[in-house]
Protein backbone atom coordinates (compact mmCIF):
# COMPACT_ATOMS: atom_id res chain seq x y z
CA UNK A 1 0.00 0.00 0.00
CA UNK A 2 1.14 3.40 -1.17
CA UNK A 3 2.08 5.49 1.91
CA UNK A 4 4.50 7.69 3.99
CA UNK A 5 5.57 7.02 7.43
CA UNK A 6 4.18 9.24 10.28
CA UNK A 7 7.67 9.87 11.02
CA UNK A 8 8.14 11.51 7.96
CA UNK A 9 5.06 13.14 7.87
CA UNK A 10 5.23 14.74 11.23
CA UNK A 11 8.82 15.85 10.82
CA UNK A 12 9.56 16.81 7.18
CA UNK A 13 8.84 20.50 6.90
CA UNK A 14 9.28 19.71 2.89
CA UNK A 15 6.23 18.09 3.24
CA UNK A 16 3.73 21.01 4.36
CA UNK A 17 1.24 21.58 1.30
CA UNK A 18 1.89 18.12 0.02
CA UNK A 19 -1.01 15.57 -0.39
CA UNK A 20 0.11 12.44 1.87
CA UNK A 21 -1.75 9.30 2.32
CA UNK A 22 -1.16 7.75 5.85
CA UNK A 23 -1.81 4.39 7.69
CA UNK A 24 -2.22 3.58 11.70
CA UNK A 25 -3.93 2.50 14.52
CA UNK A 26 -6.56 5.06 16.49
CA UNK A 27 -4.65 6.09 19.66
CA UNK A 28 -7.54 8.93 20.54
CA UNK A 29 -10.10 9.94 19.41
CA UNK A 30 -11.68 13.87 20.53
CA UNK A 31 -14.95 14.93 18.95
CA UNK A 32 -16.77 18.48 19.24
CA UNK A 33 -19.59 20.01 16.77
CA UNK A 34 -17.22 21.37 13.82
CA UNK A 35 -14.18 19.15 14.20
CA UNK A 36 -13.12 15.86 15.21
CA UNK A 37 -9.30 15.21 16.13
CA UNK A 38 -7.32 11.03 15.65
CA UNK A 39 -4.06 10.59 16.65
CA UNK A 40 -2.47 7.86 15.20
CA UNK A 41 0.87 5.48 15.69
CA UNK A 42 1.79 3.70 12.78
CA UNK A 43 5.26 2.32 15.05
CA UNK A 44 7.53 4.67 13.51
CA UNK A 45 7.98 7.91 15.84
CA UNK A 46 7.57 8.11 19.52
CA UNK A 47 5.26 11.25 18.64
CA UNK A 48 1.66 10.33 17.06
CA UNK A 49 0.20 12.10 13.79
CA UNK A 50 -2.52 14.17 14.50
CA UNK A 51 -5.47 14.15 11.71
CA UNK A 52 -7.86 17.14 11.53
CA UNK A 53 -11.37 16.04 10.75
CA UNK A 54 -13.27 18.98 9.33
CA UNK A 55 -16.88 17.67 10.15
CA UNK A 56 -18.51 19.76 7.37
CA UNK A 57 -16.60 18.28 4.81
CA UNK A 58 -15.84 14.67 6.15
CA UNK A 59 -17.88 12.33 8.36
CA UNK A 60 -15.73 10.10 9.97
CA UNK A 61 -17.22 6.66 10.04
CA UNK A 62 -17.22 5.65 14.17
CA UNK A 63 -15.81 2.09 13.34
CA UNK A 64 -12.23 4.46 12.35
CA UNK A 65 -12.42 6.18 15.65
CA UNK A 66 -12.06 3.48 17.94
CA UNK A 67 -9.71 2.84 20.24
CA UNK A 68 -6.99 0.34 18.28
CA UNK A 69 -8.84 0.64 14.70
CA UNK A 70 -6.57 0.66 11.91
CA UNK A 71 -6.99 3.26 9.35
CA UNK A 72 -5.87 4.60 6.04
CA UNK A 73 -5.86 8.36 5.55
CA UNK A 74 -5.50 10.67 2.94
CA UNK A 75 -4.94 14.48 2.88
CA UNK A 76 -3.15 17.48 3.32
CA UNK A 77 0.04 17.93 5.29
CA UNK A 78 0.06 21.54 7.18
CA UNK A 79 1.89 23.02 9.79
CA UNK A 80 0.49 22.23 12.97
CA UNK A 81 -1.92 24.02 14.75
CA UNK A 82 -0.29 24.31 18.49
CA UNK A 83 4.06 22.61 19.17
CA UNK A 84 6.00 21.86 16.88
CA UNK A 85 6.37 19.62 13.44
CA UNK A 86 3.13 18.71 11.17
CA UNK A 87 -0.07 17.61 10.93
CA UNK A 88 -2.85 16.05 8.37
CA UNK A 89 -5.98 17.60 7.42
CA UNK A 90 -7.85 14.63 6.62
CA UNK A 91 -9.56 14.22 3.11
CA UNK A 92 -10.53 11.02 3.13
CA UNK A 93 -10.34 8.08 6.15
CA UNK A 94 -11.55 4.77 5.22
CA UNK A 95 -11.21 1.27 7.73
CA UNK A 96 -8.51 -1.43 7.43
CA UNK A 97 -9.20 -3.22 10.65
CA UNK A 98 -12.05 -2.47 13.30
CA UNK A 99 -11.19 -2.83 16.99
CA UNK A 100 -13.81 -4.02 19.49
CA UNK A 101 -14.00 -2.61 23.33
CA UNK A 102 -12.60 -5.71 24.23
CA UNK A 103 -9.32 -4.70 22.74
CA UNK A 104 -6.95 -5.68 26.31
CA UNK A 105 -5.49 -2.80 25.48
CA UNK A 106 -6.63 0.78 27.54
CA UNK A 107 -5.97 4.28 27.17
CA UNK A 108 -5.91 4.43 30.82
CA UNK A 109 -2.18 3.18 31.92
CA UNK A 110 -2.01 -0.52 32.81
CA UNK A 111 0.90 -2.36 34.32
CA UNK A 112 3.54 -3.99 33.30
CA UNK A 113 2.35 -7.28 34.77
CA UNK A 114 -0.81 -7.09 33.27
CA UNK A 115 1.01 -5.99 30.15
CA UNK A 116 3.14 -9.10 30.54
CA UNK A 117 -0.07 -11.27 30.12
CA UNK A 118 -0.80 -9.94 26.70
CA UNK A 119 2.94 -9.82 24.80
CA UNK A 120 1.28 -10.01 21.52
CA UNK A 121 -0.61 -7.06 22.35
CA UNK A 122 1.62 -5.31 24.64
CA UNK A 123 4.00 -3.81 22.20
CA UNK A 124 0.84 -1.64 21.07
CA UNK A 125 1.71 0.73 24.38
CA UNK A 126 4.08 3.88 24.47
CA UNK A 127 6.19 2.30 26.83
CA UNK A 128 7.18 -1.19 24.48
CA UNK A 129 6.96 0.99 21.46
CA UNK A 130 10.14 3.02 23.37
CA UNK A 131 11.82 0.20 25.02
CA UNK A 132 12.13 -2.02 21.50
CA UNK A 133 13.01 1.39 20.09
CA UNK A 134 15.83 1.72 22.16
CA UNK A 135 16.35 -1.93 21.57
CA UNK A 136 16.18 -1.54 17.87
CA UNK A 137 18.73 1.56 17.75
CA UNK A 138 21.31 -0.60 20.25
CA UNK A 139 21.38 -3.21 18.33
CA UNK A 140 22.65 -1.46 15.17
CA UNK A 141 24.99 0.82 17.28
CA UNK A 142 26.54 -2.85 18.12
CA UNK A 143 27.63 -3.92 14.86
CA UNK A 144 28.53 -0.42 14.00
CA UNK A 145 30.85 0.09 16.64
CA UNK A 146 32.67 -3.36 15.46
CA UNK A 147 32.93 -2.68 12.17
CA UNK A 148 33.84 0.67 12.45
CA UNK A 149 36.78 -0.54 15.15
CA UNK A 150 37.90 -3.41 12.43
CA UNK A 151 36.48 -6.42 14.29
CA UNK A 152 34.50 -9.07 12.03
CA UNK A 153 31.26 -10.12 12.66
CA UNK A 154 31.00 -14.12 13.55
CA UNK A 155 27.99 -16.46 14.03
CA UNK A 156 28.63 -19.43 16.71
CA UNK A 157 26.79 -22.25 16.82
CA UNK A 158 23.50 -22.48 18.61
CA UNK A 159 23.74 -26.05 18.94
CA UNK A 160 26.81 -27.48 20.71
CA UNK A 161 28.26 -30.57 22.28
CA UNK A 162 30.88 -28.32 25.04
CA UNK A 163 29.85 -26.23 27.48
CA UNK A 164 32.03 -22.93 27.65
CA UNK A 165 30.97 -22.04 31.55
CA UNK A 166 30.53 -25.00 32.75
CA UNK A 167 28.05 -24.42 35.26
CA UNK A 168 25.30 -27.09 34.08
CA UNK A 169 23.09 -24.76 32.96
CA UNK A 170 22.64 -26.47 29.30
CA UNK A 171 19.70 -26.96 28.14
CA UNK A 172 19.57 -30.47 25.72
CA UNK A 173 18.80 -30.86 22.61
CA UNK A 174 17.32 -34.35 21.03
CA UNK A 175 14.89 -35.84 19.06
CA UNK A 176 14.79 -38.70 21.36
CA UNK A 177 11.76 -39.83 22.02
CA UNK A 178 10.29 -39.26 25.26
CA UNK A 179 9.90 -43.05 26.29
CA UNK A 180 13.22 -44.55 24.73
CA UNK A 181 14.75 -46.83 26.97
CA UNK A 182 18.80 -47.56 26.51
CA UNK A 183 21.14 -49.69 29.31
CA UNK A 184 23.30 -46.69 29.80
CA UNK A 185 23.71 -42.76 29.96
CA UNK A 186 26.44 -43.43 26.80
CA UNK A 187 24.31 -45.48 24.40
CA UNK A 188 21.67 -42.87 25.43
CA UNK A 189 23.55 -40.62 23.36
CA UNK A 190 24.87 -43.02 20.85
CA UNK A 191 21.63 -43.07 19.37
CA UNK A 192 20.39 -39.52 19.93
CA UNK A 193 20.73 -37.26 16.48
CA UNK A 194 24.92 -36.05 16.65
CA UNK A 195 25.51 -39.23 18.25
CA UNK A 196 26.82 -37.00 21.50
CA UNK A 197 25.27 -35.57 24.33
CA UNK A 198 24.51 -32.26 22.85
CA UNK A 199 22.95 -28.88 24.26
CA UNK A 200 22.05 -25.03 23.29
CA UNK A 201 25.06 -22.88 23.76
CA UNK A 202 25.56 -20.53 26.90
CA UNK A 203 28.20 -18.62 24.98
CA UNK A 204 30.03 -18.25 21.79
CA UNK A 205 32.90 -17.54 23.39
CA UNK A 206 34.91 -20.99 22.58
CA UNK A 207 34.12 -20.60 18.98
CA UNK A 208 34.59 -16.75 19.39
CA UNK A 209 38.27 -17.90 20.18
CA UNK A 210 38.86 -20.11 17.38
CA UNK A 211 37.86 -16.87 15.27
CA UNK A 212 40.06 -14.21 17.05
CA UNK A 213 43.04 -16.48 16.66
CA UNK A 214 42.88 -16.15 13.39
CA UNK A 215 41.17 -12.59 12.11
CA UNK A 216 41.99 -10.86 15.34
CA UNK A 217 39.10 -9.16 16.32
CA UNK A 218 35.96 -10.74 15.90
CA UNK A 219 32.19 -10.65 18.18
CA UNK A 220 29.12 -12.62 18.23
CA UNK A 221 25.97 -11.01 18.47
CA UNK A 222 23.06 -13.80 19.08
CA UNK A 223 21.30 -15.83 21.58
CA UNK A 224 22.38 -17.46 24.34
CA UNK A 225 20.48 -20.23 26.44
CA UNK A 226 20.53 -21.46 30.27
CA UNK A 227 18.79 -23.47 32.24
CA UNK A 228 19.25 -21.57 35.28
CA UNK A 229 16.34 -22.06 37.63
CA UNK A 230 16.07 -18.06 39.05
CA UNK A 231 13.50 -16.02 38.13
CA UNK A 232 14.65 -13.23 38.73
CA UNK A 233 13.79 -9.54 37.09
CA UNK A 234 17.67 -9.97 35.71
CA UNK A 235 17.97 -13.63 33.74
CA UNK A 236 16.05 -15.10 31.33
CA UNK A 237 16.40 -19.00 29.20
CA UNK A 238 17.11 -16.83 26.22
CA UNK A 239 19.09 -13.53 26.02
CA UNK A 240 21.43 -11.94 23.41
CA UNK A 241 24.46 -12.50 23.93
CA UNK A 242 27.36 -9.64 22.54
CA UNK A 243 30.70 -11.07 22.54
CA UNK A 244 33.63 -9.98 21.08
CA UNK A 245 37.23 -11.89 21.55
CA UNK A 246 40.51 -10.21 20.73
CA UNK A 247 43.35 -11.64 19.95
CA UNK A 248 46.83 -10.12 21.57
CA UNK A 249 44.70 -8.55 24.56
CA UNK A 250 45.55 -8.80 27.68
CA UNK A 251 42.82 -7.72 30.70
CA UNK A 252 43.43 -3.66 30.83
CA UNK A 253 42.80 -4.07 26.98
CA UNK A 254 39.68 -6.13 27.52
CA UNK A 255 38.41 -3.70 30.00
CA UNK A 256 39.30 -0.30 27.63
CA UNK A 257 37.15 -1.87 25.02
CA UNK A 258 34.54 -2.98 27.24
CA UNK A 259 34.22 0.76 28.87
CA UNK A 260 34.74 2.25 25.23
CA UNK A 261 31.46 -0.08 23.61
CA UNK A 262 28.83 1.01 26.56
CA UNK A 263 29.79 4.45 26.38
CA UNK A 264 29.35 4.02 22.48
CA UNK A 265 25.90 2.31 22.36
CA UNK A 266 24.92 5.14 25.12
CA UNK A 267 25.79 7.93 23.04
CA UNK A 268 23.89 6.07 20.33
CA UNK A 269 20.61 5.84 22.00
CA UNK A 270 20.78 9.62 23.58
CA UNK A 271 21.28 10.60 19.92
CA UNK A 272 18.66 8.43 18.21
CA UNK A 273 15.93 7.68 20.65
CA UNK A 274 15.95 11.80 22.47
CA UNK A 275 11.74 11.39 22.93
CA UNK A 276 12.07 7.83 23.96
CA UNK A 277 15.22 8.46 26.88
CA UNK A 278 13.06 11.49 27.28
CA UNK A 279 9.96 9.70 27.84
CA UNK A 280 11.46 7.29 30.01
CA UNK A 281 13.23 10.02 32.23
CA UNK A 282 9.58 11.14 32.83
CA UNK A 283 8.09 8.24 33.69
CA UNK A 284 10.05 5.09 34.28
CA UNK A 285 13.60 6.19 36.05
CA UNK A 286 13.42 9.81 37.29
CA UNK A 287 17.08 11.37 36.62
CA UNK A 288 17.66 8.40 33.35
CA UNK A 289 18.82 10.94 31.08
CA UNK A 290 21.11 12.92 33.05
CA UNK A 291 22.80 9.66 34.69
CA UNK A 292 23.18 8.71 31.09
CA UNK A 293 24.86 11.66 30.07
CA UNK A 294 26.93 11.25 32.97
CA UNK A 295 28.05 7.74 32.21
CA UNK A 296 28.99 8.34 28.84
CA UNK A 297 31.14 10.99 29.87
CA UNK A 298 33.07 10.10 32.74
CA UNK A 299 35.36 7.07 33.60
CA UNK A 300 34.01 3.71 35.36
CA UNK A 301 36.19 2.91 38.29
CA UNK A 302 37.87 -0.32 38.65
CA UNK A 303 38.92 -2.10 41.92
CA UNK A 304 40.67 -5.64 42.61
CA UNK A 305 37.92 -8.97 44.05
CA UNK A 306 39.76 -8.58 47.08
CA UNK A 307 39.66 -5.08 47.42
CA UNK A 308 35.84 -5.32 46.94
CA UNK A 309 35.82 -8.14 49.58
CA UNK A 310 37.60 -5.51 51.68
CA UNK A 311 35.07 -2.97 51.45
CA UNK A 312 32.08 -5.69 52.14
CA UNK A 313 33.47 -7.07 54.96
CA UNK A 314 32.43 -4.06 57.25
CA UNK A 315 28.54 -3.95 55.84
CA UNK A 316 28.39 -7.76 56.51
CA UNK A 317 25.57 -7.09 59.01
CA UNK A 318 23.16 -5.16 56.50
CA UNK A 319 23.68 -8.46 53.96
CA UNK A 320 21.37 -11.51 53.74
CA UNK A 321 24.48 -13.31 52.34
CA UNK A 322 27.76 -12.02 54.49
CA UNK A 323 30.71 -11.76 52.15
CA UNK A 324 34.32 -13.75 52.47
CA UNK A 325 37.14 -13.89 50.69
CA UNK A 326 36.29 -16.70 48.29
CA UNK A 327 32.62 -15.99 48.40
CA UNK A 328 30.82 -15.76 45.37
CA UNK A 329 29.83 -11.93 44.64
CA UNK A 330 25.60 -11.86 45.23
CA UNK A 331 23.61 -9.49 43.72
CA UNK A 332 22.48 -7.86 46.71
CA UNK A 333 27.16 -7.28 47.14
CA UNK A 334 27.16 -6.12 43.56
CA UNK A 335 24.26 -3.59 44.11
CA UNK A 336 25.89 -2.50 47.17
CA UNK A 337 29.25 -1.58 45.44
CA UNK A 338 27.96 -0.13 42.32
CA UNK A 339 25.47 1.82 43.70
CA UNK A 340 26.65 3.16 47.54
CA UNK A 341 30.12 2.83 47.19
CA UNK A 342 31.16 4.05 43.86
CA UNK A 343 28.01 5.26 42.70
CA UNK A 344 29.03 4.63 38.83
CA UNK A 345 29.76 1.54 36.96
CA UNK A 346 32.90 -0.67 38.41
CA UNK A 347 34.98 -3.37 37.05
CA UNK A 348 36.36 -5.75 39.78
CA UNK A 349 38.52 -7.83 38.64
CA UNK A 350 40.91 -10.63 39.73
CA UNK A 351 38.25 -13.22 41.19
CA UNK A 352 39.17 -15.99 43.08
CA UNK A 353 39.70 -19.21 40.54
CA UNK A 354 37.48 -21.48 42.42
CA UNK A 355 34.26 -19.17 41.69
CA UNK A 356 35.21 -18.42 37.82
CA UNK A 357 35.41 -20.18 34.53
CA UNK A 358 37.95 -23.03 33.33
CA UNK A 359 39.43 -20.77 30.45
CA UNK A 360 40.50 -17.70 32.79
CA UNK A 361 44.27 -16.90 32.69
CA UNK A 362 45.60 -17.78 35.76
CA UNK A 363 47.03 -14.66 37.93
CA UNK A 364 50.90 -15.07 39.28
CA UNK A 365 49.80 -15.75 42.97
CA UNK A 366 48.13 -18.73 42.22
CA UNK A 367 44.66 -17.89 43.78
CA UNK A 368 43.30 -15.62 41.17
CA UNK A 369 42.41 -15.20 37.67
CA UNK A 370 42.17 -12.42 35.19
CA UNK A 371 38.50 -12.14 35.31
CA UNK A 372 36.41 -9.22 35.42
CA UNK A 373 32.61 -8.33 35.42
CA UNK A 374 31.40 -4.81 35.09
CA UNK A 375 28.48 -3.83 37.37
CA UNK A 376 26.19 -1.09 37.22
CA UNK A 377 23.84 0.89 39.56
CA UNK A 378 20.29 -0.68 39.21
CA UNK A 379 21.56 -3.97 37.68
CA UNK A 380 24.15 -5.34 39.20
CA UNK A 381 26.43 -7.41 36.74
CA UNK A 382 25.93 -5.98 33.10
CA UNK A 383 29.19 -7.63 31.38
CA UNK A 384 31.33 -10.73 32.98
CA UNK A 385 34.98 -11.07 30.74
CA UNK A 386 38.80 -12.25 30.91
CA UNK A 387 42.39 -12.66 29.73
CA UNK A 388 41.97 -16.21 28.45
CA UNK A 389 44.40 -18.91 29.33
CA UNK A 390 47.14 -19.03 26.61
CA UNK A 391 49.21 -21.83 28.06
CA UNK A 392 48.74 -25.31 27.65
CA UNK A 393 50.00 -27.58 30.84
CA UNK A 394 48.15 -24.42 32.96
CA UNK A 395 44.61 -24.54 31.30
CA UNK A 396 44.48 -28.59 31.24
CA UNK A 397 45.41 -28.17 34.78
CA UNK A 398 42.42 -26.43 35.92
CA UNK A 399 40.24 -28.31 33.38
CA UNK A 400 41.96 -31.78 35.10
CA UNK A 401 40.97 -29.51 38.54
CA UNK A 402 37.45 -29.58 37.34
CA UNK A 403 36.71 -32.92 36.52
CA UNK A 404 36.22 -31.70 32.54
CA UNK A 405 36.16 -34.05 29.42
CA UNK A 406 39.16 -33.42 28.29
CA UNK A 407 38.43 -34.88 24.98
CA UNK A 408 35.39 -32.87 23.84
CA UNK A 409 37.69 -29.58 24.14
CA UNK A 410 40.27 -31.15 21.47
CA UNK A 411 39.84 -27.92 19.33
CA UNK A 412 39.72 -25.61 22.20
CA UNK A 413 43.41 -26.70 23.17
CA UNK A 414 44.56 -26.92 20.20
CA UNK A 415 44.63 -23.38 19.83
CA UNK A 416 47.03 -22.76 22.42
CA UNK A 417 49.26 -25.69 20.99
CA UNK A 418 49.67 -24.20 17.81
CA UNK A 419 50.54 -20.49 17.89
CA UNK A 420 49.25 -19.64 21.22
CA UNK A 421 48.96 -15.85 21.61
CA UNK A 422 47.51 -13.92 25.12
CA UNK A 423 44.03 -13.18 23.88
CA UNK A 424 40.63 -11.88 25.90
CA UNK A 425 36.72 -10.96 25.58
CA UNK A 426 33.92 -10.70 27.29
CA UNK A 427 30.01 -11.06 27.34
CA UNK A 428 27.60 -7.86 27.52
CA UNK A 429 24.09 -9.49 28.10
CA UNK A 430 21.96 -7.52 25.53
CA UNK A 431 18.85 -6.76 27.57
CA UNK A 432 20.55 -6.26 30.49
CA UNK A 433 21.82 -3.13 28.61
CA UNK A 434 18.67 -2.22 27.56
CA UNK A 435 17.61 -2.25 30.74
CA UNK A 436 20.01 0.19 32.07
CA UNK A 437 19.18 2.44 28.90
CA UNK A 438 15.64 2.60 29.44
CA UNK A 439 15.26 2.00 33.10
CA UNK A 440 12.59 -0.73 32.53
CA UNK A 441 13.25 -2.90 35.80
CA UNK A 442 12.49 -6.17 34.61
CA UNK A 443 14.69 -8.06 32.02
CA UNK A 444 11.01 -9.54 30.90
CA UNK A 445 9.85 -6.39 29.71
CA UNK A 446 12.47 -5.21 26.80
CA UNK A 447 12.21 -8.97 25.46
CA UNK A 448 9.30 -9.12 22.98
CA UNK A 449 8.57 -12.97 24.04
CA UNK A 450 10.55 -13.83 27.23
CA UNK A 451 10.98 -17.08 28.32
CA UNK A 452 11.87 -18.14 32.25
CA UNK A 453 10.86 -20.68 34.36
CA UNK A 454 7.44 -22.22 33.41
CA UNK A 455 6.95 -19.12 31.11
CA UNK A 456 7.00 -19.72 26.99
CA UNK A 457 3.43 -17.63 26.42
O1 LIG B 1 29.15 -13.69 32.81
P1 LIG B 1 28.72 -14.60 31.71
O2 LIG B 1 28.17 -15.92 32.08
O3 LIG B 1 30.00 -14.76 30.78
C1 LIG B 1 30.09 -15.55 29.68
O4 LIG B 1 29.21 -16.20 29.20
C2 LIG B 1 31.42 -15.43 28.98
N1 LIG B 1 31.59 -16.60 28.12
C3 LIG B 1 31.45 -14.12 28.22
C4 LIG B 1 32.74 -13.92 27.47
O5 LIG B 1 33.75 -13.69 28.10
N2 LIG B 1 32.71 -14.00 26.16
O6 LIG B 1 27.65 -13.86 30.79
C5 LIG B 1 27.95 -12.61 30.21
C6 LIG B 1 26.80 -11.64 30.39
C7 LIG B 1 26.42 -11.35 31.84
O7 LIG B 1 27.26 -10.37 32.39
C8 LIG B 1 25.00 -10.89 31.69
O8 LIG B 1 24.94 -9.54 31.28
C9 LIG B 1 24.50 -11.73 30.56
O9 LIG B 1 25.61 -12.19 29.83
N3 LIG B 1 23.74 -12.89 31.06
C10 LIG B 1 22.40 -12.98 31.08
N4 LIG B 1 21.45 -12.13 30.68
C11 LIG B 1 20.17 -12.52 30.82
N5 LIG B 1 19.78 -13.71 31.32
C12 LIG B 1 20.71 -14.60 31.73
N6 LIG B 1 20.32 -15.79 32.22
C13 LIG B 1 22.08 -14.26 31.62
N7 LIG B 1 23.24 -14.88 31.92
C14 LIG B 1 24.23 -14.04 31.57
MG1 LIG C 1 29.05 -13.64 34.84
Amino acid sequence: MKHTDIKTVLSDADMVGLDAVVCGWVRTFRDSAQVAFLELSDGTSFEKLQVVIDKTSLTPDPECTKLGASVVVAGKVVKAYKGEGNELNAERLSLLGKCPPEYPIQKKRQTLEYLRGIPHLRLRTNTFQAAFRVRSVAAQAVHRYFHAHGYYYINAPLITASDCEGAGEMFRVTTQPWNAKYASEEEYYKNDFFGVKAGLSVSGQLEGEVAATALGKIYTFGPSFRAENSNTTRHLAEFWHIEPEIAFAELPDVIEIAEDLLKYLIRAVLTECPAEIKFFDSFVEKGLLEKLNHVANSSFAVCTYTEAVAILEQQNARFQFPVHWGSDLQSEHEKYLTEEVFKRPVFVTDYPKEIKSFYMKQNADGKTVAATDLLVPGIGEIIGGSEREADYEKLTAAMKERGMDMAAYKQYLDLRLFGSVPHGGFGLGFERFVMYCTGMENIRDVTLFPRSVKNIM
